[in-house]
């Protein structure tokens, strides 16, 4: 069977490197993105609107039209999580083309198998075509299942000796190289054929 497969983006690095100012751009463009937003970012940048309930957010999922929101939990958060992977999930296959981005994993999920409906969207809504944007600050503490189906890997300046060492284990570039990083620099790999890019976000 031919799938249309998304692609999944793990984007890492330390407070301030450059992460969520990346994945706004990369978004540019895109008519339909659903975000976990527990930092109340996204939904205050233009054009987006804030959601604070599953309920709420399910009528966005369930909408044919274009839309961008941001979902703001707060408290415990794993529960949202899964009510907002699974909201994508559902729009994503059901309705139309969507993209997901997820803020700071390390919250919401462990160094064990991704949990319940985030691992149903990493391991069957990519084969749908969903394109998902991973971000954490600390990904030796995140999931793996993430790590795995990387389509991409954007790597900014790390916080930890710990995440420079996992990193560089997953994605072969050196850890001299991820360790050398200024704020606002990366380095992107693409799984897929080994190729790297190295650039400097710009605004
Ligand atoms: N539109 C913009 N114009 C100019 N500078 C910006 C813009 N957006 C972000 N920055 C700056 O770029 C840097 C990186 O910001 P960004 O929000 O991407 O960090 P981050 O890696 O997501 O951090 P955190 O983990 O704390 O969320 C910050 O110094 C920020 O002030
Ligand atoms: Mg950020």
């Amino acid at each position: 069977m031919k799938t249309n497969d998304g692609k999944l983006v793990v984007v890492s690095g330390a407070s301030r490197s450059g992460k969520t100012a990346y994945v706004r751009k990369a978004v540019k463009g895109e008519k339909r993105i659903m975000a976990w937003d527990p930092e109340d970012q996204w939904s205050r940048l233009p054009g987006w609107r804030r959601v604070t309930t599953v309920t709420e957010l399910l009528r966005y999922a369930e909408s044919p039209k274009n839309y961008k929101v941001g979902f703001v939990a707060r408290g415990d958060l794993k529960e949202p999580f899964d009510a907002w992977a699974e909201a994508v999930f559902n729009a994503g296959v059901f309705v139309g083309p969507v993209v997901a981005i997820a803020e700071e994993l390390s919250d919401v999920t462990t160094p064990s198998k991704a949990p319940g409906n985030w691992g149903v969207l990493l391991r069957r809504g990519l084969k749908r075509g969903i394109d998902i944007y991973a971000i954490s600050q600390r990904w030796a503490e995140a999931d793996k299942t993430a790590v795995g189906n990387a389509s991409y890997f954007v790597l900014f300046r790390q916080s930890s000796g710990d995440d420079i060492r996992y990193l560089s284990r997953k994605t072969r570039v050196a850890e001299s190289e991820i360790a050398g990083l200024k704020p606002l620099q990366f380095v992107m790999l693409n799984s897929a054929d080994g190729s790297i890019v190295r650039d400097t976000l710009k605004f």
